[in-house]
């Protein structure tokens, strides 16, 4: 079985991979990491604890993440307006009666790269801040952890925070080139992937009537993400599966196609937060910027009714 981390600020589509991924036989979630995104890191580490108290899964260790971005930035974007105040539709749920481990998120990243040579597979779906300190506090990390599968960036398409940028990247580019320029084996799944995984009104129709625990619970919180998706977007009754996306991707890769290159991350400027990918053919002549750096996979297409189906079915 595959042993994953799950690095997550949920969030609602979090909220939904994360159920994805414990209704999955073919991984063994083995820990959770928080951060900043969706909500401050604080609310992540509740709502994380939280969700695995409604999935009866709380013998999973839950690691608090960093509270700011890599570069020590307190000016953090969280998006109360896509997910509800307190990242789960606005549903008030009581406090969870867990707690995080004493360790940070980094230094449980780093611990069980270290008891699990090549064996862990980190599922990042928020800001890469937390995988950035790992390979800060480890440098060989990126050599001792199986692979990152992370949701970020948009591939020669427009972002969802601006036209430039995906919010997962956004939210700590400095984070993001680190970690995809690190030489760890990266599969970055993108806008351009995701937008293409939806859910409709019907499908959240038939969840509904499901008597699963997690479809009723799912049901409840997608209200408010259902909501802003018909005000931002023009396709009216659907949703983007981003997160539930990626797990799968992590759970059964053959459900998406790749292609293989570099990934660079602009840091500053009005684009910044843009995922460019080069395919490092020989046309731009010494760009050692470009060429030197190592090749990570980017999703290019999905099968995207077989996605939504296992979802719906997990
Ligand atoms: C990503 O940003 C968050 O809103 C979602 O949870 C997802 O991880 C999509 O850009
Ligand atoms: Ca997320």
């Amino acid at each position: 079985k595959k042993k994953i981390i799950i690095d997550t600020d949920p969030g609602i589509d979090d909220a939904m991979a994360i159920f994805v991924a414990l209704n999955s036989p073919e991984v063994d979630v083995i820990g959770f990491t928080t951060i900043f995104g969706n909500v401050y890191t604080t609310l992540a580490t509740r709502n994380t604890l939280h969700l695995l108290e409604v999935a009866g899964r709380t013998d999973i260790p839950v690691a608090e993440g960093s509270l700011v971005t890599f570069t020590k930035s307190t000016k953090l974007h969280v998006a109360d307006f896509v997910h509800g105040a307190d990242g789960l539709g606005n549903q008030n749920f009581p406090p969870p009666k867990g707690k995080a481990i004493e360790q940070s998120a980094a230094s449980f990243l780093v611990e069980q790269a270290n008891l699990h040579p090549g064996e862990v597979t980190v599922v990042a779906l928020g800001p890469l801040t937390n995988i950035a300190l790992a390979i800060e506090l480890d440098p060989g990390f990126p050599e001792k952890i199986g692979q990152i599968v992370l949701l970020g960036g948009a591939f020669a398409v427009n972002g969802n925070v601006n036209p430039a940028a995906e919010a997962n990247i956004l939210s700590d580019p400095d984070a993001a080139d680190l970690v995809i320029t690190s030489g760890a084996d990266i599969v970055a799944v993108g806008l351009n992937v995701t937008h293409q995984v939806i859910m409709t009104d019907a499908d959240r129709d038939k969840l509904a009537q499901s008597n699963g625990k997690f479809a009723q619970y799912l049901c409840k919180i997608l209200e408010v993400y259902y909501s802003y998706h018909q005000e931002s977007y023009r396709t009216k009754g659907c949703v983007y599966l981003h997160d539930p996306t990626t797990i799968l991707a992590a759970v059964d890769p053959s459900l998406l196609t790749y292609t293989e290159g570099v990934v660079r991350v602009q840091t500053n400027g009005i684009t910044r937060g843009l995922t460019i990918f080069y395919n490092t053919m020989k046309r731009f002549g010494e760009v050692t910027e470009w060429s030197d750096k190592p090749t990570v996979k980017v999703a290019v297409t999905v099968d995207a009714p077989a996605v939504l189906e296992l979802v719906m079915e997990r």
